[in-house]
């Protein structure tokens, strides 16, 4: 281990993030309902500029009337770059910041962004007398904010999470696609002739780089790494693949951009009966070896070492965790 300690966020379960256009109030009244993890009610890309005014309005009203128990509640203020940013953070901080967990930035470009909101934030807090305190969680969506997504995830103590938000990824890196999320036919590899002379065509994951950089940053400041939106929510296949690749790469949990991807994000982002099962003999066979004085042994057919206790705790304590905030 360096000297150097990772410190990790307050713990919360992340594993599905339903988005709710703040402009609808009966999808506000749903998403309390939902069984989702963490709900963002949006004030940003999913709200018409004509209707910014009233989105909030209905924002706070939702966080003040509505029970929220049981989940997390974020609100995804408008970009900095903006002049309704301002305005969601003081009127959502002032007249509901008591009832709000978490306030999402979309956009990220640079750590002195966080350090603007986190100056607002504080000064609200303080002056409202707030005794919790507010959490960030940061989208990043753009070239600028990959390139200082290090700076970024340090730039306050109130930040909790990293999002991959694909779909502005995709329009700031001026990648072709036009879809949200998703693999892309034109990204993949043409394998050499096999001695038949057939060739393979096998598709890559084109945002694989950007999770795994999100993923490290976020780690390596004690966040939550949380994969962003994947559009086509009449395929739930193509959603779990999503999913699944993330999870392996050290995502936490997924965003739903419709109620029907809550479950399904849920579920798999709770490590499985049998992954939990097997992590435990790991665990069992390390005690085992470690009392006869071994460093590694042979598991299944496999070499198993000190570095297997780390990766098996892992999993042991979030499906825990997951017992413990799901019973
Ligand atoms: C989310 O905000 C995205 O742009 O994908
Ligand atoms: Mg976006």
């Amino acid at each position: 281990m360096s000297f150097t300690i990772v410190e990790q966020c307050p713990a919360r379960l992340n594993r599905s993030e339903l988005a709710v256009p703040g402009s609808n109030p009966k999808f506000l009244e749903k998403a309390a309902k939902s069984d989702a993890d963490v709900v963002f009610l949006d004030l940003e890309d999913a709200v018409a500029p004509s209707d910014k005014e009233q989105a909030r309005k209905n924002i706070i009203q939702a966080l003040n009337d509505l029970d929220w128990s049981g989940k997390t509640v974020s609100v995804r203020i408008n970009g900095l770059d903006t002049h309704y940013m301002y305005r969601d953070v003081v009127d959502v901080v002032e007249q509901a910041g008591a009832n709000l967990d978490l306030i999402m930035i979309p956009k990220a470009g640079t750590a002195a962004d966080i350090y603007a909101i986190d100056m607002m934030v504080t000064q609200i807090e303080d002056a409202k007398g707030y005794d919790k305190r507010i959490g960030f969680e940061m989208i990043i969506e753009t070239a600028l904010g990959m390139s200082n997504v290090d700076e970024i995830a340090a730039a306050s103590p109130r930040n909790e999470s990293l999002h991959f938000g694909v779909a502005d990824y995709a329009a700031s890196t001026k990648a072709r696609t036009t879809v949200i999320g998703g693999p892309n036919a034109d990204y993949g590899v043409l394998t050499d002739a096999d001695g038949d002379g057939n060739r393979d065509y096998h598709w890559g994951d084109m945002w694989h780089y950007a999770i795994a950089r999100m993923v490290v940053a976020a780690r390596a400041n004690g966040l939550r790494p949380i994969d962003g939106p994947f559009g086509d929510f009449s395929d739930p296949d193509g959603y779990a693949a999503q999913a699944n690749r993330s999870a392996v790469l050290g995502c936490e949990g997924k965003w739903a951009i419709h109620p029907s991807q809550v479950s399904q994000a849920n579920d798999l982002f709770s490590p499985s009966e049998e992954e939990v099962t097997k992590a435990n003999r790991i665990l069992e066979a390390m005690e085992q070896a470690q009392k006869e004085g071994k460093g590694a042994v042979a598991l299944d057919g496999r070499l198993i070492d000190i570095a297997s206790i780390k990766q098996a705790e892992v999993l042991v304590k979030k499906a825990e965790e997951i017992a413990s905030a799901t019973k």
